[in-house]
């Protein structure tokens, strides 16, 4: 019987497709500060700068060049031709795994193409831009809409549902991640301590190489279509 796999991506599987990661050589944290774009007490000092880094972000990730590439799309192909349960658990905001086709996504820091009204907590799709004059569409409140992203010092999105589905599964694969950010960077616990089998698939070691049994390292757009295609042809 085909157990069931857990996949964590980062920023690294996006790379290949123009998106850029955020602590490699020029990424994005060296071109703005985490403090000044991407924490709760920035969008409350300058909200029209955190709208604004946002904005540009949403507007980039819709360009006609940026596509899923072959490890967006060899992880769709998993979760469609696997016997057993996929859950893709990502770090990332973009929407590259859904475009790729995949369907069990649980986008834990969020998605860049949905905004939030921090009056009534509406959720709803969005590809323009945000600031002062946004109105909710839920409780006509203005200037209310957020990105629907995940700052530093806020608790991400189904950790819970992330957490049982790593306790129960048989193979957790990590994939582009650098495991410098928590709690995403200590789920592979929970696959040691279910004794599910670990593999890290990155460009090179992560912060948390030591807590996987298997590594992988080189381009995504490489390793995984090569993984997919070993287990489904086990
Ligand atoms: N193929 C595979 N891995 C790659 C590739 C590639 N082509 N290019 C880069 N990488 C790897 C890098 O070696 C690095 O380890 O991807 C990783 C990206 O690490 P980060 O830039 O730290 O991105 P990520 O791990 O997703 O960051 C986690 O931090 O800033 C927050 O919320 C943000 O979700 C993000 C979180």
């Amino acid at each position: 019987m085909a157990g069931s796999i857990v996949i964590l991506t980062g920023a690294g599987i996006s790379k290949e497709s123009g998106i850029d990661t955020f602590r490699d050589a020029g990424g994005l944290w060296s071109q703005v500060r985490i403090e000044d774009v991407a924490t709760p007490s920035a969008f409350v000092r300058n909200p029209q700068l955190v709208q604004a880094f946002y904005n540009m972000r949403r507007h980039a990730l819709q360009a006609p060049a940026i596509q899923p590439n072959a490890a967006h799309v060899a992880l769709a192909r998993l979760e469609a031709e696997w016997k057993g349960k996929v859950i893709l658990v990502t770090q990332n905001i973009d929407d590259l795994h859904q475009r790729a086709g995949s369907k069990n996504i649980l986008a834990i820091h969020g998605e860049l193409l949905k905004s939030r009204c921090f009056a009534c907590g509406n959720v709803v799709e969005e590809r323009g831009d945000l600031g002062a004059a946004s109105t909710c569409i839920a409780c006509a409140e203005i200037g209310t809409l957020r990105p629907h992203v995940v700052w530093f010092n806020e608790m991400p999105f189904f950790m819970d549902e992330a957490i049982a589905a790593i306790e129960a599964c048989d193979i957790f694969v990590s994939i582009g991640t650098s495991g410098a950010v928590y709690p995403a960077a200590g789920l592979v616990e929970y696959a040691n301590a279910a004794g599910a089998r670990t593999i890290e698939i990155n460009l090179e070691p992560s912060d948390v190489a030591s807590a996987f049994a298997e590594k992988r390292y080189g381009k995504a757009t490489d390793l995984v279509p090569a993984f997919v295609s070993e287990l489904l042809g086990s």
